[in-house]
């Protein structure tokens, strides 16, 4: 069957060794006995826009967008090898993964950026399963901006039963009509506003055009936006896929309102999605976040075949839970955290480096945004809030800008209690959390994890411009 996606040919020279038990019913090699993975990061060439466009050039992993799928198993270890081949320095993240705070990869707090020609080793345990991915997390817009990122799937020791897997990561390219990545990185506009949206989304590299399917089976679907600031809202019509896990970790398995999944930057989800057409059907998948420029991101096409069972499988689709520590809401520390700037934001002045300053002054040097009303320059700074490890905290966020904001946390993932007062449904962990514009959301989480960790808005353009925190487990 084609397929879209590359990712098992990825898994296979990735070198990570792990199968993809469950789906092809092979045992997966331990990765602690697996060598170290070899990762390199440098420019190339990708074939983006379609075979009638020249190549784009890239910045990216291994030499292709997106780079090599790492895929192991719950409770391996995870050792990379990361070769920078770069003209400029960089460093690695691990998004959503909670690693010790000196593997996090963010240059200039966790560690010291890796020169061109320098080599950085990672190594750590993968404590939760789930839908993960890998960046660099150095001058961020350029670097992810230009190609640089890769899926990341730790397997459940005992998966659920699906016919098959896909990973899709899906990105946004501002480009030319030569298919050139257009340059402006710095640009002010995209600073102060809803970030860098460029004019070509990619699946897993390419424009997809139609996913093959077969009548009858089931698919787990694993989701990841790589975009620097596109938000993703796909739509799939004539099918009921069910939410099972989102930014890795499980949730109550429920169907999604209008069939349509939400993804802001950063953000995983994974589906279980039964192909209830019939052979030789096609449905769409829209993607309408912005509703006058909804689109058809590509085309479910059914196969011929025969149905591969007559009613969906009766198979349970729930997830183990990941070890994840429940927060104790009647002891923890409570803060709250105000999201202020932007353009049509009301915030007249903020601090910054040191001093109150007017924003426009502020503006001068590129910044736009501020968390408590410090505008973020560097990365060490006075944390938002200071946690005694092991302690619970509670931690709302208030949105009192004109633009929603992915906010994501380091080296912890939250539940999400509540917004706007409201309960939220379905037992929800995130790692990056949709704040809407004038919303309160309501997180918390145990504090287990030592060390300074970065809380920032994952528009990349917003967290350059100022939109970022640290949080200290101390
Ligand atoms: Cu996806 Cu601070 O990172
Ligand atoms: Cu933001």
């Amino acid at each position: 069957m084609p397929r879209i996606a590359f990712s098992r040919r990825q898994a296979l020279l990735a070198g990570a060794g792990a199968a993809t038990a469950g789906v092809l019913g092979l045992p997966a090699v331990e990765a602690a006995k697996a060598p170290e993975i070899r990762l390199s990061a440098k420019p190339g060439r990708a074939q983006l826009v379609g075979p009638s466009y020249p190549q784009t050039e890239v910045w990216c992993y291994g030499g292709r967008v997106p780079g090599p799928e790492l895929r192991l198993r719950q409770g391996a270890r995870l050792a990379v090898a990361f070769e920078n081949q770069l003209p400029e320095s960089s460093t690695v993240h691990w998004h959503g993964l909670r690693v010790p705070n000196a593997m996090d990869g963010v240059a200039g707090l966790t560690q010291a950026p890796v020169a061109p020609g320098e080599r950085f080793s990672y190594a750590f345990d993968l404590p939760d399963a789930g839908t993960f991915w890998y960046h660099p997390h150095q001058r961020s817009v350029e670097q992810i901006g230009r190609g640089l990122y890769g899926p990341l799937v730790v397997e459940e020791t005992e998966p659920i039963r699906v016919d098959r897997e896909e990973v899709w990561i899906l990105d946004d390219w501002r480009m030319t009509e030569e298919a050139a990545i257009v340059e402006d990185f710095d640009n002010f506009h995209d600073k102060s506003h809803a970030g860098r949206i460029g004019n070509t989304v990619t699946l897993n590299g390419i424009i997809p055009e139609s996913f093959p399917v077969r009548a009858g089976e089931r698919i787990r679907l694993r989701l990841i936006n790589a975009a620097n600031a596109r938000f993703f809202a796909l739509k799939f019509t004539g099918h009921q896929p069910r939410l099972i896990a989102l930014d890795g970790q499980p949730c109550a398995p429920h169907a999604l309102p209008d069939g349509r999944i939400v993804l802001g930057p950063a953000m995983r989800a994974d589906l279980v999605i039964d192909m209830t057409g019939r052979p030789g059907e096609r449905f769409d998948l829209i993607d309408d976040h912005y509703q006058r420029f909804a689109y058809r991101l590509l085309e479910i096409a059914y196969e011929a075949d025969a149905p591969l069972r007559e009613n969906p499988l009766d198979a349970p689709i729930a997830l183990p839970a990941n070890p994840l520590p429940a927060p104790d809401l009647g002891s923890a520390v409570r803060q709250r955290v105000v999201l202020g700037g932007g353009a049509m934001g009301g915030m007249a002045s903020a601090t910054f480096r040191g001093q109150t300053k007017g924003l426009r002054e502020i503006a001068r040097e590129g910044k736009v945004w501020a968390l408590n009303g410090v505008v973020a320059d560097r990365l060490r700074m006075e944390p938002l809030l200071t946690v005694q490890r092991g302690r619970s905290a509670v931690i709302e966020l208030a949105n009192e800008t004109a633009f929603d904001h992915p906010m994501h946390l380091h080296g912890h993932s939250f539940r999400v209690l509540s917004r706007d007062g409201r309960p939220v449904p379905h037992g929800i962990w995130q790692d990056t959390v949709l704040v809407a514009p004038r919303e309160k959301v309501e997180i918390a989480l145990v504090a287990d994890n030592p060390g300074d960790w970065l809380f920032h808005c994952h528009i990349l353009e917003h967290m350059a411009a100022g939109m970022m925190g640290l949080i200290r487990v101390a």
